[in-house]
């Protein structure tokens, strides 16, 4: 998880809120998202030394309509470590080590299935080229200019199943 940051340090503001709903369209008013990721130059809290323990950590809880809001900063690309057993396959396979942007999410409710992933942002460099290979078109966030000026937002709803409920 934790390497090299890319150095960049430019601060963008991002709001990402949405909706969790059933798959009958009802709201899910007790859902909530955990979210994690990188600062502004790559690096994240609780591995890169200096920065404050919980920073770009946190858990949100919806509203009674399922409404949920967060207000970050868009993370920056950064790379994974270089060292060990991993850092000598990326030498023989003749690999960067880089990942784009993303951000991690954890988004759970009572009664409904886990939901883990990573979503990333349009234009990053390493989209194509990704380390881990692990972007995908469903994963990419639709990201706007905020018409107040103050950075981006995105708009990411969920539709969570039911445990026992097939996807
Ligand atoms: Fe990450």
């Amino acid at each position: 998880m934790a390497g090299r940051g890319s150095g960049r340090s430019r601060i963008v503001v991002l709001l990402f809120h949405g909706n969790f709903t059933d798959t009958d369209g009802n709201p899910i008013k007790d859902a909530q998202v955990e979210i994690w990721h990188a600062d502004a130059a790559g690096f994240y809290s609780q591995y890169a030394p200096g920065l404050p323990e919980w920073l770009f950590r946190g858990t949100v809880k919806a509203d009674e309509n399922g409404y949920f809001e967060i207000n970050t900063m868009q993370p920056a690309p950064y790379q994974i470590p270089t060292d060990g057993a991993c850092g000598q396959l990326i030498g023989a396979a003749g690999c960067h080590a880089w990942r784009p942007a993303h951000i991690h999410i954890k988004v759970s409710a009572p009664g409904y299935q886990l939901v883990t992933q990573q979503l990333y942002f349009p234009g990053d460099p390493h989209n194509e080229d990704d380390i881990a290979s692990a972007v995908k078109p469903e994963l990419m966030l639709d990201v706007k200019e905020r018409q107040d000026g103050e950075g981006n937002q995105v708009e990411y709803n969920y539709v969570l199943a039911k445990e026992n409920e097939s996807k």
